[in-house]
């Protein structure tokens, strides 16, 4: 399958601090679920950023590397056109406008895609409740109100509205009960079946993720360590003393 998304070599410094990211290499194929998946400051959220271009505002800075999006280079192009190309982001900490209702919060998103957005890029609310009821049911409660779980479907489902081509979405269950979370990876495996979308998910919670993903990379401190198919990594062995909760009663 062709790559939607393809990273070569990417590094990311902060301020004078060590390399965020050191040589970080990685494809998302075209309709392809991949996770990114790797422990607290790997680097995982730092790749979303330079992948949407928000490093820009926060005091990072690609220093070596390539970002391409269906072949065409975007690392230098600002993030609101990279969301006018499809790529959307997710960031951790859902980030709904607390005081704005549900469908406030989902029309904000028709802004991602810019001003032909509402004529090119509107999805309809039945399409967004399709995939989270509950949302339906809370259209006209400030998102405030919401409950996490329904907090981070009304995160998701905003990036949707906007009819991304590549979603990615940064810690998509955390803090979240284990069976919102699952729900939460159902859906959106549905999505990407359904819909045809590339997703990147960011993701601590690695038998989560490995359950939908089809394909995951390991980062530790900034590089790329293991990668493989979700069938693959599961079994790997190295993996699953570390992350998969294996091997832990040999002490
Ligand atoms: N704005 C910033 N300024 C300076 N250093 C930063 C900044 N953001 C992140 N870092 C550092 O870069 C490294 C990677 O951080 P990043 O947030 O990408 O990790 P992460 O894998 O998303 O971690 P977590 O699982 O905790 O979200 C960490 O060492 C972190 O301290
Ligand atoms: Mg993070």
């Amino acid at each position: 399958m062709a790559a939607a998304l393809e990273l070569a070599d990417l590094s990311v410094v902060y301020g004078g601090s060590n390399e965020a990211l050191d040589g970080v290499s990685l494809s998302v194929p075209q309709g392809g679920f991949v996770a990114l998946l790797g422990t607290n400051g790997a680097g995982k959220s730092t790749t979303l950023k330079a992948i949407s271009g928000l490093l820009r505002f926060e005091n990072g800075s690609v220093r070596r590397g390539s970002i391409r999006y269906m072949g065409q280079d975007i690392g230098a192009m600002p993030s609101y056109r990279r969301a006018r190309l499809g790529i959307l982001h997710v960031r951790e900490g859902r980030c709904v406008f607390p005081t704005m209702t549900v469908e406030e919060n989902l029309e904000a998103a028709l802004f991602a895609r810019g001003r032909r957005g509402p004529a090119v890029a509107r999805r309809t609310y039945d399409e967004i409740f399709h995939y989270f009821p509950p949302l339906r049911e809370r259209r006209q409660s400030s998102a405030g109100y919401l409950s996490g779980g329904e907090q981070q479907m009304l995160a998701i489902g905003r990036a949707l509205f906007a009819q991304p081509e590549l979603l990615m979405v940064d810690e998509a269950s955390l803090g979240l009960a284990p069976k919102i979370a699952a729900e939460i990876f159902t859906i959106l495996r549905q999505i990407n079946e359904e819909r045809g979308l590339s997703i990147l998910v960011v993701e601590q919670n690695v038998a989560l993720a490995l359950r939908r993903a089809d394909y995951g990379y390991v980062l530790e401190a900034g590089r790329i360590v293991e990668e493989g198919s979700a069938e693959s990594l599961t079994n790997r062995e190295s993996l699953s003393k570390r992350y998969l909760g294996g091997g832990e009663s040999a002490h």
